[in-house]
């Protein structure tokens, strides 16, 4: 079987201006040649996505540095009276090709359910936007040794329903909540441990070809510092970063590690 890709996201969250927003996506896609090997996609603030789109050069998605755009969030509706949402056409309209769904941001911090997480991944799928799924647990869950269960219900909630072709198209992220924006990150053993698991768990709700398709990224304080022993785990596919993303060098530095892993 080919090798599974490797994908590195950037998550901007709610940072940068429209300039630096431009600045930052010039200087991803001027290095984006050296990482060969890893798709690189950044995920700006959604007014910022047309500006983004633009110094991309974007093409019906496609940009000549093979950067590609993603939205941070969207609507698990199609279209109506949503006030301050976006529907999945809108990110493809703009030329998104994926979407962030249930970060742990937006699952602490907005009340998003595995529930909503699911209708968000399936209209995501349906409008043809790839979901990067988030699951994670925290700190407290850790603890308690509850980490395998706590993952594995949001795998099984937020995915319920998804079709072998559904899921080979879908990216999953583990972002344990205690690494995110705390400088604390996961050793590259815990995290193999949880994306192995995640592995078995797809396997058994589609099948083993189609598991060992699925692109896992990690994150959670992924810096260029740590990313060479978390891209040589074998089921660490790829990686969604926060705050190193907003820094061209420094996110080019961690996909270049994905890029070398092979
Ligand atoms: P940091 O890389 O800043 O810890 O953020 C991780 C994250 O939440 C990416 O979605």
């Amino acid at each position: 079987m080919a090798a599974r890709r490797r994908i590195v996201a950037g998550n901007w969250k709610m940072n940068l201006d429209h300039a630096a927003a431009v600045a930052l996506t010039e200087g991803v896609a001027a290095g984006a040649a050296g990482c060969s090997g890893v798709e690189l996609i950044l995920c700006p603030p959604a007014v910022y996505l047309e500006a983004v789109a633009a110094a991309l050069q974007l093409a019906d998605g496609n940009s000549p540095s093979g950067v590609t755009l993603g939205g941070q969030n969207m609507s698990d509706q199609p279209k109506g009276a949503f006030t301050g949402e976006i529907a999945a056409a809108m990110l493809l309209d703009v030329g998104c090709r994926s979407c962030i769904l249930g970060h742990s941001e937006r699952r602490t911090l907005f009340g998003e359910t595995d529930e909503i997480v699911n209708t968000k991944t399936k209209a995501a799928l349906a409008a043809g936007l790839t979901p990067i799924v988030c699951v994670g647990e925290t700190l407290e869950e850790r603890e308690q040794d509850r980490t395998a269960a706590v993952v594995s219900e949001q795998i099984a909630g937020s995915l319920a329903g998804l079709s072998a072709a559904d899921l080979a198209r879908t990216i999953i992220a583990y972002e344990p909540v205690w690494a995110i924006g705390t400088g604390k990150v996961a050793t590259p053993e815990q995290a193999q441990a949880v994306h192995a698991l995640i592995r078995q768990q797809l396997a058994s709700l589609a099948d083993a070809d189609t598991a060992a398709q699925v692109v896992i990224q990690y994150g959670g304080s992924v810096k260029p510092d740590n990313a060479a022993v978390l891209a040589a785990q074998p089921d660490i596919d790829g990686a969604l970063v926060g705050g190193a993303s907003l820094k061209a060098d420094d996110f080019l530095a961690i996909a270049s590690h994905f890029a070398a892993a092979d």
